[in-house]
């Protein structure tokens, strides 16, 4: 494995997260004021698909093993299909997973095209079983476009593809609790894993602590129905904790980013939107790889002295990460942490 990519606590960065577009076509309220929505870089600050391929084989060939392509929506990127059969094309040289972030709204039509071309993994956002209440929630309809996207991704798992599928849904007090449990229901028979996310803070979303749903209270809410709720071995890196409902064919995990963080085991390295190099969602640490492949370095795309100042992008101290401790020198803006998560 590349030293290049080992940060200080030893943890090796194999899972590399693209945003493809800061743009979006709902408007969930956790996320983006309805008005405006977020602001936008301008056109030529964002990378180009020749340069997403190119720095998605540079960092294949240095120990990436899984790519997560998001957003925003990536999937309103009009060649998110060529984009994604470029890097697909990667698994000859050691890419093992190639997924995908979004809310299936447009995910549709493209999905045999994505499967076709690589695509190993979907994280769909979705907070509501309700028709109703997701139109409040995304401030959009599309609702059946959903549920649409999520058989078709059972049938074609059913068909041999492999295709995992997840829903994210973030949870929110006096909006969509009630749809914990029926979310758990769904894997009785369906093999999805529902993960709970703790609602968090940030940009314009009017956060308030009263709004959040903790993960002990969404375990409670679930073990009033199904008691025998048990918990399951992660994997390593994981962002949630695993549970399951005995004899259910699905799983249900929980994002606990407010009350418990998992940032000693995170692998992830970010790319945003506009080209930026961001090792955790935290720190305003970036380091702009746009400017580096495109200033004129003798033919070479990316030189040596950006490999250094990459690898000295770590986080230090562990402690600092939730804090305000964090900026190493790059970058002191703020970012919508939606460009990173997305
Ligand atoms: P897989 O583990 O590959 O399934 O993906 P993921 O859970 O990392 O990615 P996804 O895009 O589905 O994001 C789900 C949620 O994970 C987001 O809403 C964030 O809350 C959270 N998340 C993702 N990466 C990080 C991270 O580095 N730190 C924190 N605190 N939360 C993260
Ligand atoms: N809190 C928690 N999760 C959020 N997401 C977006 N905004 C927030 C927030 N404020 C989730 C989306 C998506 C994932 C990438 O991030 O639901 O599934
Ligand atoms: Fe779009 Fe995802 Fe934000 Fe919802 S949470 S507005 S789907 S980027």
């Amino acid at each position: 494995f590349s030293e290049f990519l080992t940060d200080s606590f030893h943890r090796q960065h194999d899972y590399l997260r693209i945003s493809i577009t800061e743009r979006c076509n709902l408007r969930c309220l956790y996320c983006m004021p309805e008005a405006e929505g977020v602001p936008l870089s301008p056109p030529a600050h964002l990378l180009t698909t020749p340069e997403i391929v190119y720095l998605s084989s540079l960092f294949v060939s240095q120990g990436v093993t899984k790519i997560r392509l998001t957003g925003g929506e990536p999937t309103v990127r009009r060649d998110v299909i060529p984009l994604m059969q470029s890097i697909g094309a990667l698994r000859s040289k050691g890419l093992r997973e190639l997924a995908l972030t979004t809310n299936g709204i447009s995910l549709h039509r493209k999905l045999d095209s994505m499967v076709e071309a690589g695509l190993t993994g979907v994280n769909l956002s979705l907070d509501t079983l309700d028709p109703f209440q997701f139109q409040i929630m995304t401030r959009r309809k599309g609702f059946e476009a959903v549920m649409k996207c999520i058989d078709r991704i059972l049938e074609m798992k059913k068909l041999g593809a492999k295709l995992k599928l997840k829903v994210n849904c973030v949870v929110m007090r006096g909006l969509n609790e009630r749809d914990i449990v029926p979310f758990v229901e769904l894997g009785r028979e369906k093999d999805i894993e529902v993960r709970f996310i703790e609602y968090m803070p940030f940009g314009g979303n009017k956060w308030s602590e009263g709004k959040m749903i903790s993960f002990h209270e969404m375990l409670d809410i679930i073990r009033a129905k199904y008691p025998g709720l048990r918990g399951v071995p992660s994997h390593k890196n994981d962002t949630s904790k695993t549970f399951e409902v005995p004899g259910f064919v699905g799983k249900v995990g929980f994002i606990t980013s407010m009350t418990n963080d998992f940032c000693g085991t995170c692998n992830r390295l970010r790319i945003t939107g506009d080209g930026n190099l961001k090792v955790c969602l935290h720190g305003n640490d970036e380091v702009s790889l746009r400017d580096l492949l495109r200033k004129d370095n003798g033919g070479e795309p990316i030189d040596q002295e950006a490999f250094d100042r990459i690898k000295q992008i770590e986080m230090d101290r562990r402690e600092g990460i939730l804090g305000d401790e964090t900026t190493l020198g790059w970058g002191e803006r703020e970012r919508e942490l939606l460009d990173v998560i997305g």
